[in-house]
């Protein structure tokens, strides 16, 4: 008997979506070089599905059936490539690899190359939603390979989450473009929750609030609107108690933060193809400063900040600071997808952004109401550069942008970091703005270095003799 799917790569991550398989009737076996993985993979299958583990991989190879359908999870970078080195010698011609992990979209272009010129098949494939998304119906980025995606949809359209039956999988583009857009999506997933973060600190010093209250107010906020998993996900953390001291473990965390690559390239692939997304690259650089805390320590204890201004209306504050979170948040997928447009003409990938919002609807860690809403607007014009260019969506961030200035302001004047607040505010500022002080900077371009200038009356580039008052 031969099976339909093959996994390499048993953590948790690998063997969720093996179950996930197996539960859509798919017959699948799983390889892993540590044998205890491949001992325990039996437990937690549901009873009845095909389900076998093997730590052969020869045996595994010639388990499946032809053309093989392969799915890699295994962490990012060398262990891929130590993966496709040992494996692809073992492979037919057509048989199908796909690289499920997070893997940095310029390896996935050079591995797609490599197995090509081996007549097999690679594609890049994000999948978002954690273990449990794994396991109960993540959200599936693919791209690349049109023949060999189209082998696999059926499976992964049964795997994948739904939202109004319609599932959060589809092609995401040429090459690789579905690691690009897990990229973003990552990305953006760090914006937000640099901007809980924020809010959430705003709230405990700024209106003193206990752990039980920030419960209640993440269970409001997260009945409305801004209903999201990371809003959800919140709410729960401040109700989690500690089994050391009996308080809450949240207060116990020591405040640095982690991080494995995804939201640094997704900065960094901004600045590489010219795309504006401070808040993306805030969030990025929050985590490293959390990271020097003996000198935030000292840094403390030198610049102590003054005396907390109470805001005068609690709920008020509670209700501005919910806004701002909400439009911030807004801003941030704006401005990942703003990177998406760009990449799209840029590596040629033909980014669908429509289909890219619907399928963020369910299963993924951005998943929000909110993206309902750019779904709408990507329906009425799939040619939106940007998301704050849409009529609707205006009509959201008019409403709501008196409360992030006044949160900002807030924040500033107490002296309480806010630095994803202040920078969704700065972007939205300076990209609804008609013109820019620029004039002066090109001004002082062309004056140290003869970099020339335009004018806003005739066409031509222009230099001027600048005169040093000096000489
Ligand atoms: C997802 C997550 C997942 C992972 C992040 C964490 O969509 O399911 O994004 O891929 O949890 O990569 O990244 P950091 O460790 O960098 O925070």
């Amino acid at each position: 008997e031969k099976y339909n799917y093959g996994v390499i790569g048993l953590g948790v991550m690998g063997r969720n979506l093996l179950y996930n398989i197996a539960d859509n009737g798919f017959s699948t076996v799983g390889f892993d070089l540590d044998e205890e993985k491949v001992k325990e993979l039996h437990n937690g299958a549901t009873p009845g599905t095909s389900v076998r583990g093997t730590a052969s991989l020869e045996d595994f190879v010639s388990a499946l059936e032809s053309p093989r359908k392969i799915i890699l999870m295994v962490p990012a970078g060398k262990p891929v490539d130590a993966v496709l080195e040992s494996i692809t010698p073992l492979l037919n011609p057509e048989d199908i690899v796909i690289d499920a992990g997070n893997s940095y979209f310029k390896d996935t272009e050079r591995r797609i190359a490599d197995l090509a010129a081996k007549n097999l098949h690679f594609m890049g494939m994000g999948v978002s939603g954690g273990e449990q998304g794994a396991r109960r119906g993540p959200s599936i980025m693919p791209g690349g390979d049109w023949e060999a995606f189209n082998l696999v949809k059926p499976m992964l359209e049964l795997i994948s989450a739904k939202v109004n039956d319609e599932p959060c999988t589809a092609y995401m583009g040429k090459g690789s473009a579905g690691h690009y857009v897990k990229m973003v999506h990552n990305g953006i997933e760090y914006a937000i929750m640099q901007l809980i973060t924020e809010a959430y600190d705003l709230l405990r010093k700024g209106a003193n609030l206990n752990n039980d209250q920030l419960y209640e107010v993440f269970k409001k906020w997260n009945e409305g609107e801004m209903n999201s998993f990371l809003i959800e996900i919140t709410r729960d953390i401040f109700l989690q108690k500690d089994d050391f001291t009996g308080g809450f473990l949240v207060d116990q965390i020591l405040d640095k933060a982690g991080a494995k690559g995804t939201g640094k390239w997704t900065s960094e692939q901004a600045m590489e193809i010219g795309v504006s997304i401070p808040t993306i690259d805030i969030a990025v650089t929050s985590r490293i400063l959390s990271a020097y805390k003996d000198e935030r320590v000292k840094a403390s204890q030198l610049y102590a900040k003054g005396e907390m201004k109470r805001p005068e209306n609690i709920e008020l504050f509670i209700k501005e600071v919910g806004d701002s979170l909400y439009l911030a948040t807004l801003i941030s997928y704006a401005q990942g997808l703003a990177l998406l447009v760009k990449a799209s003409t840029e590596y040629q990938f033909e980014i669908p952004l429509k289909d890219v919002v619907k399928i963020w609807r369910g299963g993924c860690i951005i998943r929000s109401v909110l993206l309902e809403k750019f779904y709408m607007a990507y329906s009425k014009d799939h040619k939106l550069s940007n998301i704050l260019l849409d009529q609707k969506i205006s009509e959201i961030v008019k409403d709501k942008i008196s409360s992030l200035r006044k949160t900002a302001s807030f924040a500033a004047s107490n002296g309480i970091p806010s630095l994803g607040i202040q920078t969704a505010l700065g972007y939205f500022e300076a990209y609804t703005t008609e013109s820019l002080p620029v004039n002066l900077l090109q001004a002082q371009r062309d004056y140290f270095g003869a970099h020339t200038y335009q004018r806003i009356d005739r066409e031509g580039i222009f230099h001027s003799s600048w005169q040093n008052l000096n000489n």
